[in-house]
Order: structure tokens, then C-alpha cells, then sequence
């Protein structure tokens, strides 16, 4: 751990090799309750415990394991548009699209909301529109509890929980905008690896290990994890004291070389990355996550085997890691 200054001029510890991200994230003495607002992510046991388990039950490997079908078809219909297209762009008609429809069908959020929801999960994550989109944000939900009919959907099953506003807007957001990172910083590290792609087109019974790797390499989540210490907490060696702020750093933990070798290079059958955390708060979504950077890749290397960069690709601003636009040429 090292005192770094933050962009606003505050200090913060910063945690960035691998065992000391493991053993932060395990810490109990690293506070995630530091945000009004009480979303799960922001809350600590014994109130995380309590509000984790029913959204942890709505999100079952049962559950998400079911939708494959649906989500396959999903791709399938958005990757039609590609067949007749010379240049299309992977986050506008790929990316986003996909995970939108995923999360907002799985939780109950009606199709003509989807637009909707996307710009708001956006303005939430950009550091200058965030309290503002939240409070907006609010009152969609609320609405959308207020007027839905009941379904077969995680809305329904969620209806009666404490604090559903709040953790609705996290699973609307956390369940797309992740997702839609996972699906184009992967893809363009497999468009820059030429060898690796082509692998995976011959067998693609790698795919799987595949978004594992990619998750490592370039995951959506690389800096953005933030803890308060309740009270003084030593992590690797280091004494943190009481009250301070800490970063820890997915993304420089995944590529630490004293656990990955040659951790700038993709490389199958690695595991072990913490893309999406680690310990009490480890993604809820990670499975579905999973199933769809499956299906999203096995099904653009299949359809798409000559898929091509059509021109340098523009990185956004966010703690989100990704990119705002992504040019292809499908053929
Ligand atoms: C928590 C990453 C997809 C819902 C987390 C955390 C990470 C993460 C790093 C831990 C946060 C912390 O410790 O403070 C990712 C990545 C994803 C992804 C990289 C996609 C590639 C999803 C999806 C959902 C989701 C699809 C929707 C169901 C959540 C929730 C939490 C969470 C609700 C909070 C869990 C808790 O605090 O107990 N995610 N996530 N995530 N994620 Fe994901």
C-alpha cells in the first residue's frame, strides 16, 4: 500500500498488488459503508448479509443458467444488422444493446424503458452528472414499483425487500454497464491479437477460459473500489491508519506479475483474476456476466471470422473502464 493524492487533492491509500487487493477486500477492519444511500455494495455485514441473500437467491445460477437461449437469441438478432452493414460500431449496436436487454427483461423493466434506463446508468457513472441522475434515477424506479403488474420477473420476487429503490438502480446499472466493457475491451484485445483470435475461432471450446483472460486483462472495473478503514489495518506489512481512504486496484492486482507471468500478454488457463472483486462483495452478476461474453464472443468469432478494426478506437471517461466508440468492419 502506498499514500497517493487523489485527483481532488485528498490522500488515499492505494492498493495494488495482487495478495494485498485479496486480503483488503477480505479485511473486515475496510469499511464499504461510506455512501449515503445504503445500496448493497455501500453497506457492511450485518446489514450487507441481510440484503445480499435475497438478491443473491433472484440472481441463482438456476436462473441465469436458463436465459442462454434467450440471451443467444438476443445476439443473434442484433448481429443480423452486421450481415449487411461494411462498418458498424460494437458499442452502439453490440455492446450496449445486448446486456440492456438481458438486465431489463430479467428484472421486469419494459422494453420501451430501455433507452431510458441506459442514459440514466450513464449519467450516474460520469462523475459530474452522478447525484443528480441518482435522484432521477429514484423516481423512475419508484414509479416503475408503483405502476408494475407483478411477473415472472426479479422485481416481482424483490418487491417486498428494505431498500429495493436503491438496489434496483445498482442492479439496472452494475447489471449492464459492466457487461457492455467486458463485451468491447475484450473484443478489441482479441482484434489485436491475431493468434489468440484465430484459436478461438478453430476451437471454441476456449471461449469460456477466454472471457476469464480477457476479464484479467482489461476487466471494466480497474480502479474504481473504495474502502474506509474502521480502524487501523495492516495490510501487506503496511499499517493503514484508522479513518483513512482506501483505493484498491483491480486492474493493477490482475496484471501483477508476481502472480500473473507475463501479465501483459493474453494467455489461456489462467484463473484466479479479480475482475469482479473478491470476499463478501463479490459480484452478484458475475455468472451472468460470464454467459453473455460467452455468447457474445462465440457468436461474433463464428458469424464474424474476418471481423477487422476499421479505425482507432476512443476510450471514454469513467471509473467504468471503456470505450466510447469502436469501429469494425465485419467482412
Ligand atoms: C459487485 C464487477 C457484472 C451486479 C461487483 C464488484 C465488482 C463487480 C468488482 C465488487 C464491488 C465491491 O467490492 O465493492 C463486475 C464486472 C461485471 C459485473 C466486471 C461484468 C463483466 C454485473 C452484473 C450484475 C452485477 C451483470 C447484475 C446482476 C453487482 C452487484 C454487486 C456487484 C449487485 C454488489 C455486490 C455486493 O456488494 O455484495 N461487481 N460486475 N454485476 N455486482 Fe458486478
Amino acid at each position: 500500500p502506498a499514500l497517493v493524492e487523489t485527483p481532488d487533492g485528498q490522500t488515499s491509500w492505494m492498493i495494488a498488488r495482487y495478495d494485498d487487493v485479496v486480503q483488503a477486500l477480505s479485511h473486515p477492519g475496510l469499511s464499504s459503508a461510506f455512501m449515503p444511500g445504503g445500496m448493497l455494495n455501500h453497506t457492511d455485514p450485518p446489514e450487507h448479509t441481510r440484503q445480499r441473500k435475497p438478491i443473491a437467491r433472484a440472481f441463482s445460477t438456476r436462473r441465469v443458467e436458463a436465459l442462454r437461449p434467450r440471451i443467444q437469441q438476443i445476439t443473434d438478432e442484433l448481429l443480423d444488422t452486421w450481415e449487411t452493414e461494411e462498418e458498424v460500431d460494437v458499442i452502439g449496436t453490440f455492446a450496449y444493446p445486448l446486456p440492456i436487454a438481458v438486465i431489463c427483461e430479467l428484472l421486469g423493466v419494459p422494453a420501451q424503458d430501455r433507452n431510458l434506463v441506459r442514459t440514466l446508468s450513464s449519467e450516474l457513472i460520469a462523475p459530474e452528472t452522478m447525484v443528480d441522475a441518482y435522484g432521477r434515477f429514484a423516481v423512475y424506479v419508484q414509479n416503475l414499483l408503483d405502476t408494475k403488474e407483478p411477473g415472472d420477473d426479479v422485481i416481482t420476487e424483490l418487491r417486498d425487500e428494505p431498500n429495493l429503490v436503491a438496489n434496483l438502480v445498482l442492479l439496472i446499472t452494475a447489471g449492464h454497464e459492466t457487461t457492455v466493457q467486458l463485451i468491447g475491451n475484450g473484443l478489441l484485445a482479441l482484434l489485436r491479437d491475431p493468434a489468440m483470435k484465430r484459436r478461438l475461432i478453430d476451437d471454441p471450446i476456449l471461449i469460456p477460459d477466454a472471457v476469464e483472460e480477457l476479464l484479467r486483462f482489461d476487466g471494466p472495473f480497474p480502479t474504481g473500489l473504495i474502502r474506509v478503514a474502521t480502524s487501523d489495518v495492516v495490510i501487506g506489512g503496511v499499517t493503514i491508519p484508522k479513518s483513512s481512504q482506501v483505493m484498491i486496484s483491480l486492474g493493477a492486482a490482475n496484471r501483477d506479475p508476481s502472480r500473473f507471468a507475463d501479465p501483459d500478454v493474453l494467455q489461456l488457463g489462467r484463473n484466479a483474476h479479480v475482475a469482479f472483486g473478491h470476499g463478501i462483495h463479490y459480484c452478484v452478476g458475475a455468472r451472468l456476466a460470464r454467459i453473455e461474453g460467452e455468447i457474445a464472443f462465440r457468436t461474433l468469432l463464428r458469424r464474424f471470422p474476418e471481423l477487422a478494426l476499421a479505425a482507432e478506437p476512443e476510450w471514454r471517461e469513467s471509473f467504468i473502464r471503456g470505450l466510447a466508440s469502436f469501429r469494425v468492419r465485419p467482412k
